[in-house]
Protein backbone atom coordinates (compact mmCIF):
# COMPACT_ATOMS: atom_id res chain seq x y z
CA UNK A 1 0.00 0.00 0.00
CA UNK A 2 1.63 3.69 -0.44
CA UNK A 3 2.25 5.60 1.95
CA UNK A 4 0.99 8.80 0.01
CA UNK A 5 -2.63 9.92 1.87
CA UNK A 6 -5.38 9.33 0.06
CA UNK A 7 -5.96 13.01 -0.73
CA UNK A 8 -2.68 13.84 -2.55
CA UNK A 9 -2.57 10.39 -4.75
CA UNK A 10 -3.36 11.45 -8.32
CA UNK A 11 -6.84 11.52 -9.39
CA UNK A 12 -9.11 8.96 -10.37
CA UNK A 13 -10.22 11.47 -13.07
CA UNK A 14 -8.79 13.88 -15.78
CA UNK A 15 -11.64 16.98 -15.70
CA UNK A 16 -12.19 17.26 -19.40
CA UNK A 17 -14.12 19.81 -21.00
CA UNK A 18 -17.61 18.12 -22.19
CA UNK A 19 -20.38 18.22 -23.75
CA UNK A 20 -23.00 19.36 -22.23
CA UNK A 21 -26.75 20.29 -24.01
CA UNK A 22 -29.31 22.98 -23.56
CA UNK A 23 -31.31 20.81 -21.24
CA UNK A 24 -28.63 19.48 -18.91
CA UNK A 25 -27.46 23.23 -18.52
CA UNK A 26 -30.90 24.74 -17.61
CA UNK A 27 -31.41 21.76 -15.27
CA UNK A 28 -28.09 22.37 -13.83
CA UNK A 29 -29.28 26.41 -12.95
CA UNK A 30 -32.60 25.87 -12.15
CA UNK A 31 -32.32 22.98 -9.51
CA UNK A 32 -29.25 23.64 -8.31
CA UNK A 33 -30.89 24.78 -4.95
CA UNK A 34 -33.11 21.95 -4.61
CA UNK A 35 -30.24 19.01 -5.31
CA UNK A 36 -27.00 20.08 -5.15
CA UNK A 37 -25.03 19.72 -2.38
CA UNK A 38 -22.83 22.43 -1.51
CA UNK A 39 -19.64 23.34 0.11
CA UNK A 40 -21.55 23.69 3.32
CA UNK A 41 -23.73 20.74 3.22
CA UNK A 42 -23.97 18.30 6.36
CA UNK A 43 -25.03 14.65 5.56
CA UNK A 44 -26.58 15.49 8.68
CA UNK A 45 -29.44 17.09 6.10
CA UNK A 46 -30.65 13.38 6.46
CA UNK A 47 -31.16 13.09 10.23
CA UNK A 48 -33.05 9.28 10.90
CA UNK A 49 -33.01 8.18 7.38
CA UNK A 50 -31.00 5.21 6.10
CA UNK A 51 -28.60 6.45 3.58
CA UNK A 52 -26.92 5.58 0.42
CA UNK A 53 -23.87 6.56 -1.91
CA UNK A 54 -23.47 5.87 -5.33
CA UNK A 55 -19.75 7.17 -6.08
CA UNK A 56 -19.31 8.13 -9.85
CA UNK A 57 -22.59 7.74 -11.42
CA UNK A 58 -21.91 8.59 -14.35
CA UNK A 59 -25.55 8.93 -16.40
CA UNK A 60 -27.23 8.23 -13.11
CA UNK A 61 -29.46 5.40 -14.34
CA UNK A 62 -28.14 3.24 -10.63
CA UNK A 63 -28.79 6.34 -8.95
CA UNK A 64 -32.50 7.32 -9.69
CA UNK A 65 -33.09 3.86 -9.37
CA UNK A 66 -32.41 3.65 -6.11
CA UNK A 67 -34.12 6.47 -4.86
CA UNK A 68 -37.11 5.58 -7.25
CA UNK A 69 -37.63 2.34 -5.64
CA UNK A 70 -36.76 2.99 -2.00
CA UNK A 71 -38.78 6.20 -0.75
CA UNK A 72 -37.12 5.54 2.37
CA UNK A 73 -33.98 5.45 1.72
CA UNK A 74 -31.90 9.06 1.04
CA UNK A 75 -29.38 8.58 -1.73
CA UNK A 76 -26.58 10.88 -2.26
CA UNK A 77 -24.70 10.56 -5.78
CA UNK A 78 -21.19 11.76 -6.35
CA UNK A 79 -19.95 12.75 -9.98
CA UNK A 80 -17.11 15.01 -11.31
CA UNK A 81 -18.99 15.34 -14.28
CA UNK A 82 -22.21 18.38 -15.09
CA UNK A 83 -23.46 16.75 -17.94
CA UNK A 84 -24.38 13.29 -15.91
CA UNK A 85 -25.63 15.89 -13.30
CA UNK A 86 -27.51 17.88 -15.26
CA UNK A 87 -29.27 14.53 -16.43
CA UNK A 88 -30.11 13.42 -13.30
CA UNK A 89 -31.25 16.53 -11.80
CA UNK A 90 -33.78 17.06 -15.01
CA UNK A 91 -34.96 13.29 -14.59
CA UNK A 92 -35.14 13.19 -10.70
CA UNK A 93 -37.13 16.58 -10.68
CA UNK A 94 -39.63 15.33 -13.16
CA UNK A 95 -40.16 12.24 -11.95
CA UNK A 96 -40.95 13.61 -8.64
CA UNK A 97 -38.21 12.34 -6.88
CA UNK A 98 -37.11 13.86 -3.70
CA UNK A 99 -35.54 11.45 -1.62
CA UNK A 100 -32.04 12.80 -3.56
CA UNK A 101 -28.68 14.99 -3.21
CA UNK A 102 -25.94 15.56 -5.74
CA UNK A 103 -22.28 16.62 -5.38
CA UNK A 104 -20.02 18.00 -7.87
CA UNK A 105 -16.91 17.25 -7.18
CA UNK A 106 -14.08 14.57 -5.97
CA UNK A 107 -15.47 11.79 -3.90
CA UNK A 108 -12.19 11.59 -2.07
CA UNK A 109 -12.33 14.97 0.12
CA UNK A 110 -16.17 14.25 -0.18
CA UNK A 111 -16.65 11.73 1.79
CA UNK A 112 -13.51 12.54 4.35
CA UNK A 113 -14.99 15.90 5.00
CA UNK A 114 -18.44 15.65 4.62
CA UNK A 115 -19.63 12.29 5.54
CA UNK A 116 -19.54 11.40 9.47
CA UNK A 117 -18.11 8.01 10.05
CA UNK A 118 -20.29 4.79 10.40
CA UNK A 119 -23.16 6.92 8.56
CA UNK A 120 -23.74 5.39 5.50
CA UNK A 121 -25.99 2.33 4.74
CA UNK A 122 -25.33 1.22 1.17
CA UNK A 123 -22.01 2.51 -0.82
CA UNK A 124 -21.80 1.49 -4.18
CA UNK A 125 -18.94 1.71 -6.91
CA UNK A 126 -20.45 0.55 -10.44
CA UNK A 127 -17.67 0.12 -13.17
CA UNK A 128 -15.19 3.42 -11.52
CA UNK A 129 -12.40 4.13 -14.54
CA UNK A 130 -10.10 1.38 -14.91
CA UNK A 131 -7.46 3.25 -16.01
CA UNK A 132 -6.24 -0.09 -18.38
CA UNK A 133 -3.17 1.31 -18.87
CA UNK A 134 -0.18 -0.09 -15.95
CA UNK A 135 1.39 3.00 -15.67
CA UNK A 136 -2.04 4.55 -14.69
CA UNK A 137 -3.24 1.79 -12.15
CA UNK A 138 -2.23 4.15 -9.05
CA UNK A 139 -5.29 6.51 -10.25
CA UNK A 140 -7.63 3.63 -9.59
CA UNK A 141 -9.92 4.57 -7.01
CA UNK A 142 -10.44 1.11 -5.51
CA UNK A 143 -7.41 1.38 -3.89
CA UNK A 144 -6.94 -0.52 0.20
CA UNK A 145 -6.90 3.21 1.26
CA UNK A 146 -10.31 3.82 -0.29
CA UNK A 147 -11.82 0.94 1.11
CA UNK A 148 -10.86 1.94 4.71
CA UNK A 149 -12.55 5.05 4.30
CA UNK A 150 -15.76 3.41 2.74
CA UNK A 151 -15.13 1.19 6.14
CA UNK A 152 -14.91 4.00 8.04
CA UNK A 153 -18.06 5.59 6.80
CA UNK A 154 -20.24 2.70 6.63
CA UNK A 155 -22.30 1.58 9.26
CA UNK A 156 -22.06 -1.95 10.97
CA UNK A 157 -23.48 -4.20 9.09
CA UNK A 158 -23.50 -2.24 5.97
CA UNK A 159 -23.01 -3.27 2.36
CA UNK A 160 -20.32 -2.30 -0.47
CA UNK A 161 -20.98 -3.12 -3.71
CA UNK A 162 -18.20 -2.53 -6.30
CA UNK A 163 -18.62 -3.66 -10.29
CA UNK A 164 -16.20 -3.80 -12.67
CA UNK A 165 -15.95 -5.06 -16.51
CA UNK A 166 -11.67 -4.75 -16.30
CA UNK A 167 -10.90 -8.38 -15.39
CA UNK A 168 -7.21 -7.32 -13.82
CA UNK A 169 -9.18 -4.71 -11.62
CA UNK A 170 -11.22 -7.20 -10.80
CA UNK A 171 -8.48 -9.43 -9.53
CA UNK A 172 -6.26 -6.66 -8.36
CA UNK A 173 -9.67 -5.37 -5.88
CA UNK A 174 -10.29 -9.20 -4.88
CA UNK A 175 -6.35 -9.25 -3.70
CA UNK A 176 -7.28 -5.75 -1.93
CA UNK A 177 -9.87 -7.42 -0.35
CA UNK A 178 -8.27 -10.08 1.01
CA UNK A 179 -5.68 -8.17 2.69
CA UNK A 180 -8.11 -5.88 4.64
CA UNK A 181 -9.77 -6.67 7.72
CA UNK A 182 -13.17 -6.02 8.90
CA UNK A 183 -15.24 -7.42 5.45
CA UNK A 184 -16.88 -10.42 5.31
CA UNK A 185 -17.83 -11.30 1.35
CA UNK A 186 -21.85 -11.73 0.33
CA UNK A 187 -23.27 -13.49 -2.08
CA UNK A 188 -26.13 -11.69 -5.02
CA UNK A 189 -28.21 -13.60 -3.24
CA UNK A 190 -28.06 -11.85 -0.01
CA UNK A 191 -28.69 -8.73 -1.45
CA UNK A 192 -32.30 -6.63 -0.75
CA UNK A 193 -34.16 -7.28 -3.88
CA UNK A 194 -33.95 -3.85 -5.06
CA UNK A 195 -30.05 -4.51 -5.20
CA UNK A 196 -30.53 -7.68 -7.31
CA UNK A 197 -32.65 -5.63 -10.15
CA UNK A 198 -31.07 -2.55 -10.82
CA UNK A 199 -31.17 -1.37 -14.45
CA UNK A 200 -28.61 -1.64 -16.72
CA UNK A 201 -26.57 1.38 -17.11
CA UNK A 202 -24.61 2.52 -20.49
CA UNK A 203 -21.52 1.57 -19.38
CA UNK A 204 -22.70 -2.32 -18.62
CA UNK A 205 -24.39 -2.14 -22.32
CA UNK A 206 -20.83 -0.81 -23.56
CA UNK A 207 -19.06 -3.82 -21.73
CA UNK A 208 -21.61 -6.06 -23.01
CA UNK A 209 -21.18 -5.70 -26.32
CA UNK A 210 -17.29 -5.37 -26.32
CA UNK A 211 -17.84 -8.79 -24.79
CA UNK A 212 -16.09 -8.34 -21.55
CA UNK A 213 -17.42 -10.35 -18.70
CA UNK A 214 -19.12 -8.31 -15.67
CA UNK A 215 -17.61 -8.85 -12.02
CA UNK A 216 -18.97 -7.70 -8.62
CA UNK A 217 -17.57 -7.63 -5.73
CA UNK A 218 -20.07 -7.61 -2.23
CA UNK A 219 -19.15 -7.29 1.05
CA UNK A 220 -20.69 -6.98 4.44
CA UNK A 221 -18.65 -4.75 6.93
CA UNK A 222 -18.63 -6.83 10.32
CA UNK A 223 -16.12 -4.43 12.27
C1 LIG B 1 -17.03 4.47 -16.07
S1 LIG B 1 -18.08 5.61 -15.27
C2 LIG B 1 -19.32 4.60 -14.51
C3 LIG B 1 -20.59 5.33 -14.25
C4 LIG B 1 -21.69 4.60 -13.51
N1 LIG B 1 -21.30 4.23 -12.16
C5 LIG B 1 -22.19 3.40 -14.25
O1 LIG B 1 -22.23 2.30 -13.67
O2 LIG B 1 -22.60 3.53 -15.41
C6 LIG B 1 -17.13 6.20 -13.90
C7 LIG B 1 -17.58 7.54 -13.41
O3 LIG B 1 -16.90 7.87 -12.22
C8 LIG B 1 -16.65 9.27 -12.21
N2 LIG B 1 -15.53 9.50 -11.29
C9 LIG B 1 -14.25 9.08 -11.43
N3 LIG B 1 -13.51 9.44 -10.36
C10 LIG B 1 -14.35 10.11 -9.52
C11 LIG B 1 -14.16 10.74 -8.26
N4 LIG B 1 -12.99 10.72 -7.65
N5 LIG B 1 -15.22 11.36 -7.68
C12 LIG B 1 -16.43 11.35 -8.30
N6 LIG B 1 -16.67 10.77 -9.49
C13 LIG B 1 -15.63 10.15 -10.11
C14 LIG B 1 -16.33 9.59 -13.67
O4 LIG B 1 -16.53 10.94 -13.99
C15 LIG B 1 -17.31 8.66 -14.40
O5 LIG B 1 -18.52 9.31 -14.70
Amino acid sequence: MSNVPIRERLKSFVLRKGRITSNQKKALIDLKDHYLLNEDSKIELFNDTSVALDIGFGAGETTIHLAKTNPELSVIGVEVYLSGIGSVLSRAYREGIENLRIFNGDVVPFMEEKVPDNSLDLVLMFYPDPWPKRKHHKRRLFQQDFLSLISKKLKQGSIFYFKTDWEDYFRDAQKIVQISDGWKEQKREDLANYLKCLPQTSFEKKALSAKRDLKEIILKKIS
